[in-house]
């Protein structure tokens, strides 16, 4: 009885965390361009005239993660999660134009015939995508569950935060939990708490099977002593935001690994609390920018707009393409 109860606890997490299959596969064509058939998905440019594989252009990489529209270049993707493109009474676009609330079949139109529920042509920068019936199935499936998905580690109350630390950092681990118990008795942040989840540094593998259960929103810590380039992208692949105090060899290798920021590089390992706090004041004033409606990929975005913020004597920036912050001499 007692095991069966330890099970199901555990289940519990996972099972709402989980896609269906078919949600599954929407996903991949939506962050990725893969189709589930196997089959190439065809993205067409320019009006038709150029055709690429719809892995050069997914969804995401233009409406983002979450669906709300990353602004890069000149025309700014819409909102496409689900409830922004079917409000019952029609959406009135930036751009002046107004339509009719999509439906499942007028939303397939838009991305492969690129009109929307008004006939209104879109912008030829909103490719237009050749893909199976099947496929366009699933992509509609996952847009309904797009929007309404909490990255893990997120409720309406807290948010979970890892802190991977070494065995004899016991210092670190106090001021950390000192500093975060003042933060939640002065708010936290959005309504949230930060709830914190110790663990010992460990090799990639493991490393990665924890990430798997630990359902944690995002990882500190004070240092990877120089195994970088082995745990950068297990971390990366879990699509978990971490920030490092320090780094012997951060891992900068191009493409550059989006979910990994290290505050600074130093040929020894960051063992003093100090360095650990300026991770922790990162994280909570990337929480603070990224806003309420928080998603693991706002919170990136968030850190990549820190300019030359002041973090206790030590000024860090980040960017698109810096994820060391602070300047090397
Ligand atoms: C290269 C960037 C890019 C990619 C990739 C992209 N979109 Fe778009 N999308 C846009 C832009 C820009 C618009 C706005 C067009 C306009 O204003 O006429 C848009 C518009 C839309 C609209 C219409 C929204 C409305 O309010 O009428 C839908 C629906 C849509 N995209 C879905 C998708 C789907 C699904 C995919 C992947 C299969 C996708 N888009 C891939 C850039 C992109």
């Amino acid at each position: 009885m007692r095991h069966f109860f330890a099970a199901y606890l555990l289940l519990v997490p996972s099972l709402l965390a989980q896609l269906s299959a078919s949600e599954r596969c929407g996903k991949e064509i939506y962050m990725r361009g893969v189709g589930g058939s196997g089959k190439e998905i065809v993205a067409l440019l320019d009006n038709g005239q150029t055709r690429v594989p719809a892995t050069l252009t997914p969804c995401g990489s233009c409406h983002g993660a979450d669906g709300r529209g990353k602004p890069e270049g000149g025309v700014v993707p819409p909102d496409i999660t689900w409830d922004a493109l079917t409000k019952p009474y029609g959406v009135y676009r930036t751009n002046g134009r107004s339509h009719a609330p999509y439906t499942e079949s007028t939303f397939k139109r838009a991305f492969t015939m690129g009109t929307d529920p008004s006939g209104n042509k879109l912008d030829t920068v909103m490719p237009r995508f050749q893909l199976s019936y099947e496929d366009a199935a699933c992509l509609v499936a996952f847009m309904k569950k797009l929007g309404h998905l909490a990255d893990p580690g997120i409720t309406d109350e807290s948010i979970r935060i890892g802190v991977l630390l070494g065995p004899s950092d016991t210092l670190i681990r106090t001021t950390l939990a000192q500093y975060f118990d003042k933060f939640n008795r002065d708010g936290g942040v959005y309504g949230r708490t930060v709830e914190l989840v110790f663990h010992d540094r460990e090799g990639a593998t493991r490393l990665a099977q924890w990430l798997n259960r630990a359902s944690v929103f995002a990882l500190i810590g004070n240092d990877l002593t120089g195994a970088e380039s082995d745990v950068a992208p297990v971390l990366n692949d879990a699509e978990t935001p971490s920030i490092w105090a320090s780094a012997a060899e951060p891992d900068l290798r191009q493409p550059l690994k989006p979910y990994v920021f290290y505050v600074r590089v130093a040929s020894r390992p960051a063992h003093t609390d100090a360095d650990s706090l300026t991770a922790a004041r990162i994280l909570t004033a990337g929480l603070q920018r990224a806003g309420r409606s928080l998603t693991r990929q706002s919170f990136v975005e968030a850190l990549e707009s820190m300019y030359k913020v002041d973090f206790g004597g030590v000024e860090v920036t980040f960017g698109p393409n810096r994820r060391v912050g602070v300047s090397q001499r």
